[in-house]
């Protein structure tokens, strides 16, 4: 059936099923300079196509729900425990609001969503190991159930199980071939606010065009939002690499037409990198049409990543490269560097 009708109509139904009405588009409440992914006022139109299409399946499952024990919500000001002593991770979050941190139980990331005040309120009255009351209105289930902040009694075992096999086959080609494609280290919701977010930081002249590789790409180093992924990250890149690794750096980039990126291999603080698509237009309906180019010792292949998608490869020791951006396409990544957990020398 997906296949068979048009992405407007996706939308539409997405929309409806969440309680966003006819309006995918509406304008955020909360401060757009700051990052938050708020659940009443969601960009669903950046929630990348293909996330639609499994977020609808995962909202009509028929289950009974309950909350995620692994859901914090947090009052405004208060943060993870994890988080307490780097305050500078979450120096750009919009932090003047109660937050609900939804950890992976697979990766270990934290997911942060800003519920605002009706969806707080309900979630502060659902008891851990209480089924979900029927009473709860669906467009509230549905918002909740997308989040992963419901789930379903035994989804917490299964997510952490799938994720142990995916990380055991990404370490495995890993060794081998030098890269691994990284799946679902971001949430639908985060990477559609992260769109929006980076899309009003271009916009404000808050991001500079052009470094020492491509005059055609707007960068930013170790940006606060993307620190906070990077650190996030670490558990999910160590295991899929077979070692502990700790961040170094994160660099953000969106390309311009015309842009290329010219083949070489990276510094040493780049020994485990993730590459991670995040943005592109025009919109795609699965991957974007700009891949990335390795030069591994099975020779050159080609890697089209659709949005939200990571691949993991060793920078330092595999070349890569991509070719020109034809006319009329942009494209964003966020690179997430990380380094041996003994490395010393600068992070930066
Ligand atoms: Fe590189």
């Amino acid at each position: 059936m997906a296949t068979q009708i048009n992405n407007t109509a996706w939308l539409e139904w997405i929309a409806g099923l969440m309680g966003a009405g006819a309006q995918p588009t509406q304008t955020a409440a909360l401060p757009p300079g700051q990052f938050h992914c708020s659940l009443e006022h969601l960009p669903l139109h950046l929630i990348p196509r293909r996330h639609l299409k499994s977020l609808s399946s995962v909202i009509q499952s028929v289950q009974p729900l309950f909350l995620n024990p692994h859901c914090m919500l947090l009052p405004s000001g208060e943060l993870p425990e994890e988080l307490q002593g780097q305050a500078e991770l979450v120096g750009k979050f919009n932090l003047h609001a109660t937050i609900a941190w939804v950890r992976n139980p697979g990766t270990r990331c934290l997911q942060p969503f800003w519920p605002g005040r009706q969806l707080e309120e309900v979630i502060a009255n659902l008891r851990a190991g209480e089924p979900v009351p029927d009473s709860l209105a669906p467009r509230v289930k549905s918002i909740l159930r997308a989040a992963g902040i419901l789930v379903h009694e035994t989804e917490i075992e299964g997510m952490a199980r799938a994720w142990a096999h995916d990380a055991q086959e990404a370490c495995s080609q890993f060794k081998v071939k030098g890269y691994a494609p990284l799946s679902s280290m971001i949430h639908p919701f985060n990477l559609a606010a992260l769109r929006r977010y980076y899309r009003h930081e271009i916009r404000r002249g808050a991001i500079q065009l052009g470094d020492h590789q491509s005059a055609c790409r707007y960068v930013a180093h170790n940006e606060s939002v993307a620190r906070f992924f990077h650190h996030q990250m670490a558990n999910a890149v160590s295991a899929a690499v077979g070692e502990v690794v700790k961040p170094s750096y994160v660099y953000f980039a969106s390309y311009l037409s015309g842009a290329e990126l010219k083949k070489h291999t990276d510094r040493a603080q780049c020994e485990f990198s993730v590459t991670l698509s995040l943005d592109f237009s025009p919109e795609p309906d699965l991957a974007t049409s700009w891949p990335i180019r390795l030069d591994t010792a099975a020779g050159t292949i080609a890697v089209y990543q659709a949005l939200g998608d990571g691949l993991l490869y060793r920078g330092t020791r595999v070349p890569h490269y991509r070719q020109t951006l034809a006319t009329g396409r942009t494209s964003t990544s966020i690179f997430f560097h990380y380094v041996p957990s003994g490395f010393t020398d600068s992070l930066e």
